[in-house]
């Protein structure tokens, strides 16, 4: 009996020298284990009489199941200190700012490219995109740009080196503006079309304050029977009324841009000065012709605006290359 408390009192001293679980699974180990003490001393009790060693024996198995008892007691609380100690190592550093972070937000350029689209689909228009690589067709000669006319020469152009085996006889070139998407358009459907076209347009410039070698703008299209100069300039007034303010006086000056005729600038009265805020004229019949539209029975509009300009002109944003710096200051106020 003696031999049994021994046992025991040796467990209990190395059970409370396991400070962790490694340290306790060696005690486990030492004591129950397959060549551990109890074991070894269950052998040995072949050598006593029957009758102590049935004795013996019983208390073996009733040492065996308080040990055990103890060592899954110990186990469960050394797994818990661990899990607080790994815890306490994970905490947040009291020292960060606290929530909200600040939150990202859509880039004023696109918030009010989504507007003007808004405002136009508002208006029964729908939404037309083309590619930003485009033929000298589609970008110039359709637009009734002639051949070696000054008119080119008002878009400086990025020309793309002709691909070896290319299938298009005038070198591709990034788009000058979102113009040729109107040639697309019409290519593609029957009047009557009223759609707009949004995008990325490129122009070989110096860059500064006013001038970005890519910029977006919105085209404008609207071809149907009967279409007159007073539907632009009744769309147009709404369109500026809508995205400047309902008291914002509205002037139209004439312009020329080939593929209109006539052409024509609107300005609108900001502040006190009048500021020019979209191109936009009649479609030209050479432009109907090369589309292969009817100018006898069908007639249109077209306008294109700059989506950096609106933008300078409604926030006041002297320069341009703000929007393309990404200071997080600055795209903050919007
Ligand atoms: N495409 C012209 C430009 O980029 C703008 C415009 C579009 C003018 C449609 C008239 C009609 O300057």
């Amino acid at each position: 009996m003696s031999e049994i408390s021994k046992i025991e009192e040796k467990f209990n001293q190395a059970l409370s020298g396991a400070k962790s679980l490694e340290e306790l699974d060696a005690v486990r180990r030492d004591f129950v284990g397959g060549k551990g003490l109890l074991d070894t001393h269950l052998k040995n009790l072949k050598n006593l009489p029957i009758e102590e060693r049935q004795k013996m024996g019983s208390s073996m198995n009733a040492l065996k199941g308080v040990i055990m008892k103890a060592l899954h007691a110990r186990k469960s609380e050394l797994e818990d200190e661990a899990l607080a100690k790994t815890l306490a190592s994970q905490a947040g550093d009291p020292t960060l700012p606290p929530f909200p972070f600040r939150v990202g937000r859509i880039h004023p350029l696109t918030q009010v490219m989504n507007e003007i689209t808004q405002i136009f689909l508002g208006m029964g228009f729908g939404i037309a995109e083309g590619p930003e690589v485009e033929t000298d067709e589609n970008n110039f000669g359709s637009l009734n740009f002639l051949e070696d006319h000054p008119a080119r020469d008002m878009h400086d152009t990025f020309f793309l080196e002709p691909s070896p085996g290319s299938v298009h006889e005038s070198p591709l070139l990034l788009r000058t503006h979102t113009s040729p998407v109107q040639i697309r358009e019409m290519r593609s459907a029957k009047p009557p079309l009223r759609i707009i076209a949004p995008g990325k347009v490129f122009r070989h410039e110096a860059i500064d304050a006013t001038h970005s070698s890519v910029f977006h703008q919105v085209e404008g299209l609207v071809v149907d029977k009967n279409i007159s100069f007073a539907d632009l300039k009744g769309t147009l007034e709404i369109f500026v009324h809508r995205f400047f303010g309902s008291s914002v006086k509205t002037r139209l000056n004439p312009s020329y841009f080939p593929f209109v005729e006539p052409g024509a600038q609107m300005d609108i009265l900001w502040g006190d000065r009048w500021l020019e805020v979209l191109g936009a004229g009649m479609v030209h019949p050479n432009v109907f012709k090369s589309v292969g539209y009817d100018a006898q029975e069908v007639s249109g509009f077209a306008f294109g605006m700059g989506v950096e300009r609106l933008a300078m002109i409604r926030y006041g944003v002297k320069d341009m290359r703000l929007f393309y710096q990404n200071h997080v200051d600055f795209l903050h106020q919007f």
